[in-house]
């Protein structure tokens, strides 16, 4: 087989929110077609460089359309070049799964009637997905690149750039957050194209967003809520919520890092109502660089708590979606005094974040009791812990939470477990647990013995805590 005949024209430095890239334009010598490589780093002789195949979707990628996840792919695979410094992102002009622009609007309509997204484009006298990659590979060629860690949840990609001579080491999942607008077509991409999704709402074979609430569920989140309403009353601090999702082995997050999608939709729109419920929701640092998480109430009506990430020492990066939060982010760290912060500061500052700086633990890092005496102090009542493990870890150890809604998911996987380094006595023995089966998946909700803080009276204002910036 003939190579495919692609030719280099030019490149240009762009500065993007992602960080800078050089762009470089090819042209397909076959058809005279343009495609794109956005490129950052030190990529060519390279093994394992990351790198998007990405096809061109207009409405997706630069109008923001909620129909697909083109858009959420291409930045995700911007920001996780943009944390690595090197990688390449190629850009091919082939709309619509290959099928163009005119034909993919009207592919839309036929969606809006009811067909999916495979069936409308076969009406269409069209095949479900008519892209090819010779271009791509001919373009990874001409950049040297040795071998790639693929971003894509699409086999198919990978079958074809493999069949076209690209060494591919790695597949990194790019999980996209599902909505309603985007439910059935995701759904579809996984039935019917083999997408590798996993998406929350596919274990119960379900393509819809609204499944019904368990019935104990209202009852559970209105005691919680007056238990969390006293409990602020007699102590002014925040009521703690740990609220994690596991499998049966106890796995919690994914060992080499990434999102580990656990809930199936039933608890995931549980965990949503149990958001809205409280002040805050609250997230380790570890958290948002492994799963860049959203953190708002999307699937059930109701108010987005106020963000939280616990990190001690400003890592986290500028691009993290919570920055775009609606309610803007609160990052508690342990100084903005400290000189070697004071750049990440201002740049999340900038990004909108609000800081609290707090005392550090015997560890160096944030000291969690003195930071619920500053939430109380900003009123916040109720905080929700979604992770990640050394968070939970800690609040445990420390018998800093009063009550913990597990979602037990039907898999063993082989991953990371919460750590209870420090924990005071051999075990933590639930109080009188409730089990709410919510899908497939079990809930477990339990007050958690808390023995002295009960009674503690509000703490002093903690040692070199500064009022929030
Ligand atoms: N299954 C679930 O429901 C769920 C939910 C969320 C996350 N996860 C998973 O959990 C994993 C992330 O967990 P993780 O343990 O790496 O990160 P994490 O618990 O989200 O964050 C830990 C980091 O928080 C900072 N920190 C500051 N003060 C702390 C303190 N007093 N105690 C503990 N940590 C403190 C530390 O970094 P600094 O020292 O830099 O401050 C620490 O490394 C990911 O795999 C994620 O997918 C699972």
């Amino acid at each position: 087989m003939q190579p495919t005949p692609v030719r280099r024209t030019i490149c240009a430095r762009i500065p993007t929110p992602e960080g800078e890239y050089q762009l470089c334009h090819y042209v397909d010598e076959r058809n005279q077609k343009e495609h794109l490589a956005l490129m950052m780093g030190d990529v060519t002789g390279q093994d394992g460089v990351l790198v998007r195949v990405h096809s061109e979707c207009f409405t997706g990628d630069v109008l923001g359309s909620q129909r697909c996840d083109c858009g959420e792919q291409l930045h995700r695979a911007m920001r996780l070049i943009a944390q690595e410094g090197a990688g390449i992102i190629l850009y091919l002009r082939q709309e619509g799964r290959g099928i163009g622009l005119e034909q993919k609007l009207r592919a839309y309509n036929l969606q809006d009637q009811g067909y999916d997204t495979v069936d409308a484009n076969l009406m269409l006298g069209h095949q479900a997905d008519e892209r090819e990659y010779s271009a791509a590979a001919a373009m990874l060629r001409d950049l040297e690149v040795r071998s790639i860690r693929l971003m894509t949840n699409n086999p198919d990609k990978i079958d074809r750039l493999t069949g076209l001579g690209i060494v591919i080491v790695n597949r990194i999942a790019l999980e996209p957050t599902v909505t309603r607008d985007n439910a059935a077509y995701l759904a579809t991409k996984a039935q019917r194209m083999r997408h590798l999704l996993n998406l929350p709402m596919l274990a119960d074979g379900a393509a819809s967003l609204d499944v019904a609430l368990p019935s104990q569920v209202a009852g559970q989140i209105e005691s919680l809520r007056q238990r969390a309403a006293a409990h602020f009353r007699q102590h002014r601090r925040p009521f703690v919520t740990l609220s994690y999702a596991q499998s049966l082995d106890g796995t919690v997050g994914a060992q080499e890092g990434g999102p580990l999608p656990l809930s199936g939709p039933t608890s995931l729109r549980v965990t949503h109502a149990l958001r809205a419920a409280h002040d805050a929701i609250l997230v380790g640092i570890g958290t948002v660089l492994a799963d860049d998480p959203q953190l708002t109430v999307r699937l059930v009506e109701g108010s987005h708590p106020q963000p939280i990430v616990v990190d001690s020492h400003l890592r986290c990066p500028p691009q993290a979606r919570l920055l775009a939060h609606p309610k803007g982010l609160w990052i508690a760290h342990v100084g903005a005094h400290t000189n070697g912060l004071l750049p990440a500061a201002t740049h999340l500052q900038h990004a909108g974040a609000r800081l609290l700086a707090l005392p550090t633990n015997a560890e160096g890092q944030v000291d969690l009791e003195a930071l619920l005496v500053e939430l109380g102090r900003l009123g916040i009542q109720s905080v929700m812990v979604e992770g990640g493990a050394r968070i939970i870890g800690s609040l445990l150890a420390h018998s800093l939470a009063h009550f913990a809604v597990l979602t037990i998911a039907p898999r063993f996987v082989d991953g990371r477990r919460i750590p209870l380094a420090g924990l005071v006595g051999p075990s933590i023995d639930l109080l009188d647990p409730a089990y709410i089966q919510a899908g497939q998946d079990v809930m477990v909700w339990s007050a958690l013995p808390h023995p002295e803080r009960q009674t503690l009276q509000p703490a002093p204002p903690p040692t070199g805590a500064r009022p929030p910036a």
